[in-house]
């Protein structure tokens, strides 16, 4: 404890700036004051306080109500809020009578906290945070981005002379620890952990609002020290709204001398309210709302809205189509009715060729959409990506837990780039974010679950430079199936080396080089970025689609037929899962035409563009057939048939000899309509995983484990 105690008196909370609490200046009539504002309207909330004491000790205090009560003292609380919420914590024990008495409050000082709500909201950002605030009470939005683990620091300190016996008490979250013992004048000064007040702490850091940083910019970050009742009341992924006191902190001098006089900041909080709607930071006035109700009211509204997505790119129609439906999202809040949340959020991943502008679309989402975050799967970490508890300089070296990407982009997009690059051991946590849109951290006694309602828009480029139409895609991108079957769309880029696109592509990026707005090339109208921004957003705050009978009907037919034709082909063309998946689509398509109702416009929209990742992805080159199986499995029906005939002709051929000569195994599966080139590849993968193996060359043995 005793090295504890030294780390903390060093750490600041005791370099409280404001100099004016001394003994000099007399609180007694702002304690007045503060007794007959809490009296006048306080007085049913603190009874309630006072009712579960220990357990509930603050109350929460609307700003707007002392304002309106005494505007002067309503101001000197933004400018000494030191001394005024000492006052007001004063007045509220005053209510308490003989409760604050009893021992354990006495001992483990539970105050009673009056906790600051509803300043008026100056639009402040973290990065405009300025040393001119220092001292005074401010309101501040933001992510948590970080939580360390509770620490028990000293509040009030009883020292003992180790020679006079002299004892002295000190506040030192007002106070410097004393070095020289006054009666005697020896540094032999003491602290008496039994007689000495600890409370709890905590520091969180907390990053600017996603939907307020454009451009790619780092977020500007800020700590946050909470205190008592107030521990563990954020987690890393909220978004909330901090009242707190600007500080700054001592400069740690025994561990960085050059760093000395940089003094960091951090926000003493006295309350977080949590930020409830997404977007909520999104300002949609009354003369947005007029234009996004006419723009929704056009017949063309779902082309403009694709026309308006990477406008700077030219074709691929359904991934931008399909990235119009991402933007906009399902339906919120569905249940089963077992009560699980139903995913509303729509992943896409696109896959295909290097240069085929899959990295710019996802650039140009994280610019469009309200919310959102770009991380490439090469250089981000597990941690960057999910979420981690991690040994961290928050808590000096103590376990702190994090959130990543897909947390802080909850409510948003996610655009991760390089998804194939991936770190296998991160993969788990995506199977959990992408289907149950949560992360869970059990490390080192942290568990926490955090909410990532984030929709992912992935990027991969192919294992062997150029993507080959006539493979299954399992075979040629580094990604698991089970993760595959988790995109509701897949859509493969591929270069076409068509001479009409490729002059249509080089006119595009010629334009945009010569600083010409892309309009020009090619007249078409687009919606203004800031004002789509708005209408996702709107859309996305108010409304909330269903089914109607026909959209019902026609996904009911689709997914019916579909599946008769996989019965006749023995094959699987869809499963259940796609359902859902078409299903969100209408319902984001409903939300472009501002419609509270999914129509059958709506559905075949879904159904067409499903159709299409099935006739890219889901088709089996050699049959011609659906097959979902190349989604989920990465192996089409006809090849995993022919995998087991191979298989059944190896050990036919193994029954009379030791080693198989592949040549025969070749010879053989000619007569089961096997080319030579499917087989050699066949028993590529069966050594490659070890079920076969070659002693001598040219031939093939079964391993062991058969
Ligand atoms: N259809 C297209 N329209 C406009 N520019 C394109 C198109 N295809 C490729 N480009 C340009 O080619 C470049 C390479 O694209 P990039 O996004 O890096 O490809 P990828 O991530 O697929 O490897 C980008 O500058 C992009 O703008
Ligand atoms: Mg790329
Ligand atoms: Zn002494």
């Amino acid at each position: 404890m005793a090295d504890l105690f030294d780390k903390n008196i060093n750490t600041g909370m005791n370099t409280g700036v404001n100099s004016s609490i001394g003994i000099n200046i007399d609180i007694s009539p702002y304690i007045n004051e503060f007794k007959d504002f809490l009296s006048s309207k306080y007085k049913p909330k603190i009874d309630n306080m006072i009712s579960n004491y220990p357990k509930k000790r603050s109350i929460y205090v609307d700003y707007k109500d002392l304002e309106k009560y005494n505007p002067d003292i309503a101001d000197k609380l933004i400018d000494e809020p030191e001394m005024l919420i000492m006052a007001a914590n004063e007045a509220l024990s005053s209510f308490m009578g003989n409760l604050t008495m009893t021992p354990a409050i006495q001992q483990f000082g539970l105050r009673p906290h009056v906790r600051f709500v509803n300043l008026p909201d100056m639009g402040l950002m973290i990065q405009n945070i300025s040393s001119s605030m220092i001292g005074k009470l401010i309101s501040v939005k933001g992510v948590v981005t970080k939580r360390a683990e509770v620490r028990h620091m000293v509040k009030t300190a009883l020292y003992r002379c180790s020679v006079c016996d002299a004892e002295y008490r000190v506040d030192l979250t007002k106070s410097q620890p004393p070095t020289v013992c006054e009666a005697c004048k020896r540094k032999a000064l003491r602290l008496i952990k039994e007689g000495s007040e600890f409370i709890d702490i905590q520091r969180c850091e907390m990053q600017e609002l996603l939907e307020r940083v454009k451009g790619g910019a780092p977020p500007a970050r800020i700590e946050l020290w909470t205190e008592e009742d107030m521990v563990n009341a954020v987690t890393p992924g909220d978004t909330v709204e901090v009242v707190g006191i600007l500080k700054i902190k001592q400069p740690d001098m025994t561990r960085n001398r050059k760093k000395s006089f940089i003094y960091a900041r951090y926000i003493d909080v006295v309350s977080v309210r949590s930020l409830q709607r997404d977007f909520e930071e999104i300002v949609i006035t009354k003369n947005d709302e007029d234009k996004i109700r006419e723009l929704a009211a056009r017949p063309d509204i779902f082309d403009l809205l694709t026309e308006s997505v990477a406008s700077g790119i030219y074709g691929h129609k359904e991934v931008k189509q399909a990235l119009v439906l991402q933007l906009f999202g399902g339906t919120r809040d569905k249940k089963m009715p077992g009560g699980a949340p139903i995913r509303d959020d729509i992943h896409i991943l696109l896959i295909g060729d290097p240069g085929v502008s899959k990295s710019r679309l996802l650039q140009y989402i994280a610019e469009l959409a309200p919310k959102s975050i770009y991380v490439s799967g090469k250089s981000v970490s597990s941690a960057g990506l999910t979420a981690s508890a991690e040994r961290d300089e928050l808590d000096e070296g103590g376990w702190t837990l994090k959130a990543g990407a897909l947390v802080l982009a909850s409510g948003g997009i996610a655009s991760i780039d390089e998804f194939d690059k991936i770190d296998p051991r991160d993969r788990a946590a995506l199977h959990e974010a992408m289907e149950s849109q949560t992360i869970s951290v059990a490390k080192a006694g942290i568990v926490a679950r955090m909410r990532a309602k984030t929709a992912i828009l992935a990027a991969a480029n192919p294992k062997f430079g150029r993507f080959d139409i006539n493979r299954p895609i399992g075979e040629q991108f580094d990604i698991p199936p089970t993760l595959l079957s988790r995109f509701d769309l897949i859509f493969p880029m591929i270069d076409t080396m068509d001479t009409k696109f490729d002059s249509a592509v080089a006119d595009k990026i010629l334009y945009a080089h010569k600083g010409k707005d892309v309009d020009e090339l090619e007249r078409t109208e687009v919606i203004d970025p800031v004002l789509m921004r708005k209408y996702i957003a709107y859309t996305r705050q108010t409304l909330r689609p269903r089914l109607s009978e026909e959209a019902m009907k026609h996904i009911k037919g689709f997914y019916l037929e579909l599946r008769a034709l996989g019965k006749k082909q023995n094959a699987v063309p869809i499963t259940a899962r796609q359902i859902e998946g078409i299903i969100r689509m209408a319902e984001a398509s409903a939300k472009t035409r501002l419609s509270e109702v999914v129509e059958l416009i709506d559905a075949k929209r879904a159904t067409m563009l499903t159709e299409h990742m099935l006739r890219s992805v889901g088709m089996d080159r050699e049959t011609g057939e659906f097959d979902i199986d190349i989604v989920a499995t990465g192996n089409p029906k006809s090849k995993m048939d022919k995998l087991n005939t191979v298989i059944n002709i190896i050990e036919e051929l193994s029954k009379s000899v030791d080693e198989v000569d592949i040549q025969d195994v070749i010879s053989e599966a000619k007569s089961y309509n096997i080319q030579r080139y499917l087989v050699e590849q066949i028993i590529r993968e069966l050594i490659s995983k070890g079920e076969i193996y070659e002693p001598t060359p040219g031939h093939i043995e079964f391993t062991d484990k058969r």
